[in-house]
C-alpha cells in the first residue's frame, strides 16, 4: 500500500521556524558549529542541530547511564547525547581520527561534559568488538563509515539491553538510496544496512526523515 508522504523537504525559513522553536543548539554548541564550519567541505559530516536537540532529548528519555558513539568527528553529537545523559553517565566514543575530535574536547570541558566522555582513538569495530559488557549499554549512535554499518549493528545488538536504543544516521542518503541507477559503494552499503535492520527479528525500526535519515531500533 502506498499513502502521500506527509512529510516534507524543508524549506529555509521552515527550518528557521523549528530551530527557533526547540531545535537550536546553545551558545556552546553554536560556536563548536561554527568552528567547524570553518573547516570548509568536512564540516557538512557534522549532524543537524535539530537533530542534535532530539538526540538530546532521545538520550534524556531513554534515561541512557552509558551509551556508545561510533562517529564523533569534531564532537557535537557527542556533546548532545553527553548532555541529555546527566551526570555520572559514560558516553564512549569511537572515532579514527586525533585531529578531528580534538576540535571538539575544548567545547566538552566548556559545558562541563567531559568527564562523561570516553574516546577511544582507533577503528571503531576494533574498539567495539574490545567492550566485554554484553547488554550493557542503553543507547547507541552510529556515524560513521557506511562498509562497516551491518557490522556495527551486529556488534551493537550484542552490547546494547534489551529495551534499549539505536539511532543511526544517513540511512536515506541524500534520497540516493530510491536512485536504481545509483550503484556507488556508500549508497549500496547503506541499502544493505536498511534491509538487515528490517529484517533483524531482534530490531523494532522505525526510519524517519530528520537531517539525512534517522533510523531509531528498540533492541527487543
Ligand atoms: C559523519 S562523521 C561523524 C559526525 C559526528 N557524529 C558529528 O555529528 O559531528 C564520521 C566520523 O567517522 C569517523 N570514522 C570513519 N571511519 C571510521 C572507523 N572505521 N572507525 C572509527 N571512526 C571512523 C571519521 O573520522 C569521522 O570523524
Amino acid at each position: 500500500m502506498t499513502t502521500e508522504p506527509k512529510s516534507f523537504y524543508l524549506s529555509k525559513e521552515i527550518h528557521q521556524y523549528l530551530l527557533d522553536h526547540g531545535g537550536a543548539a546553545d551558545p556552546i554548541g553554536q560556536r563548536l558549529i561554527e568552528e567547524t564550519r570553518k573547516m570548509g567541505g568536512v564540516s557538512m559530516m557534522q549532524i543537524a542541530p535539530e537533530q542534535g536537540a532530539f538526540m538530546q532529548l532521545l538520550a534524556r528519555l531513554v534515561g541512557a547511564r552509558k551509551a556508545i558513539e561510533v562517529g564523533t568527528f569534531t564532537g557535537f553529537s557527542a556533546l548532545c547525547l553527553a548532555r541529555g545523559m546527566g551526570e555520572g553517565s559514560r558516553l564512549i566514543c569511537c572515532d579514527t581520527s586525533e585531529e578531528w575530535t580534538s576540535v571538539g574536547q575544548p567545547y566538552w570541558k566548556e559545558a562541563q561534559v567531559s568527564d562523561r566522555i570516553d574516546l577511544r582513538i582507533g577503528p571503531a569495530i576494533e574498539t567495539l568488538r574490545a567492550i566485554e559488557e554484553d547488554q550493557g549499554f542503553d543507547l547507541a549512535f552510529v556515524d560513521a563509515d557506511k562498509s562497516s554499518y551491518v557490522a556495527y549493528g551486529e556488534e551493537l545488538l550484542r552490547l546494547i539491553r534489551p529495551g534499549g536504543l539505536i539511532i543511526v544516521d544517513n540511512v536515506l542518503w541524500a534520497g540516493a538510496v530510491v536512485d536504481h541507477d545509483n550503484k556507488e559503494d556508500n549508497t549500496q552499503h547503506i541499502r544493505a544496512f536498511n534491509d538487515w535492520a528490517t529484517a533483524e527479528a531482534r530490531c523494532e525500526n522505525v526510519m524517519i526523515p530528520v537531517g539525512d535519515g534517522l533510523t531509531l531500533i528498540r533492541v527487543r
